[in-house]
């Protein structure tokens, strides 16, 4: 774990308390999933099928996969997020694991291979290689298993994301090796009255890189959609529809804000 991983676990422990308050987990106790239409059609029947979540927080969406019938495993590198899944599994009677992990460690804890391999909604800023993270995705699959991300489109990060108005362009689009420190001065993103106390170090990955990655893993790109609506309130002119996506009114169809992705390993590519 290097020093920028160590100082966005102390952030993503401190935010886990501010989370378990904004995320609906009272909703998510009484049955409700925290899954939309768009994964589970895209992602398809889940019944029976061994999957693996990386970056799970703490793991509404993995129980709520497991509610759809998976076998599910959690990863997280967050103690007090992972303690609080483990509560929430043995609460509502999930049956469910959850492992402790920065993902670049699990290799170490975690014979198994999987059917599906999971990743959603701000998970890839987190990451400093993301050759590493696809050959692990690649690793931990089985012959024909499938990969699946829905992330927010790396171009939304270009943007001012402070300032109401027309969108401009401050931040680079292209992957520095260096990450970008943020000294959080912005509310958090679930929770509008929480400035984090913590800071945290953010690598940008562009489109390609995100690909690439995949591609040289040895996956098969499956499809690649892009959305013009997003899984959260990232720019302040944003409007929730009553499917709980956020949009930019006057950029409807002009940008992309989110992206999903399916990708295959191929039969012969067991590694
Ligand atoms: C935005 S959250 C995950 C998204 C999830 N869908 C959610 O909102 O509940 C990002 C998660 O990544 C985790 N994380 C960041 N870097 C990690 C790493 N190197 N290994 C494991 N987990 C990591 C954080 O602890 C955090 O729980």
């Amino acid at each position: 774990m290097n020093e920028f991983e160590e100082t966005n676990k102390k952030l993503w422990n401190e935010l886990t308390d501010v989370h378990i308050k904004s995320y609906g987990v009272n909703e998510f106790k009484k049955g409700k999933s925290t899954l939309d239409k768009i994964q589970l059609e895209e992602i398809g029947n889940v019944k029976g099928k061994l999957l693996l979540h990386l970056q799970c927080h703490f793991g509404l969406d993995t129980l709520s996969w497991a509610r759809e019938g998976a076998i599910v495993t959690g990863v997280d590198f967050s103690e007090k997020s992972i303690e609080y899944a483990n509560q929430l599994r043995k609460e509502l009677d999930i049956k469910s694991r959850f492992i402790c992990c920065n993902i670049y460690d699990l290799k170490k804890r975690l014979v198994e291979k999987f059917d599906i391999v999971y990743t959603s909604q701000g998970v890839l800023c987190w990451l400093k290689d993301l050759n590493e993270w696809a050959k692990l995705i690649h690793h931990f699959l089985r012959p024909c298993g499938i990969f699946y991300i829905m992330e927010g489109h790396p171009i939304t990060h270009i943007f001012d994301d402070t300032r109401r108005g027309k969108l401009e362009i401050i931040y680079p689009y292209f992957h520095g090796k260096e990450p970008t420190k943020w000294d959080n001065d912005y509310p958090d993103y679930s929770d509008e009255t929480y400035i984090p106390k913590n800071s945290s170090y953010q690598w940008q990955w562009s489109l390609n890189d995100i690909i690439n990655s995949l591609i040289k893993a040895g996956l098969r790109i499956e499809f690649m959609n892009e959305f013009d609506k997003l899984f959260y309130k990232e720019f302040p002119d944003m409007k929730c529809d009553e499917n709980g996506w956020w949009y930019l009114l006057d950029y409807r169809n002009k940008i992309p804000l989110m992206f999903t992705l399916r990708a295959r390993k191929e039969e012969k590519n067991d590694g």
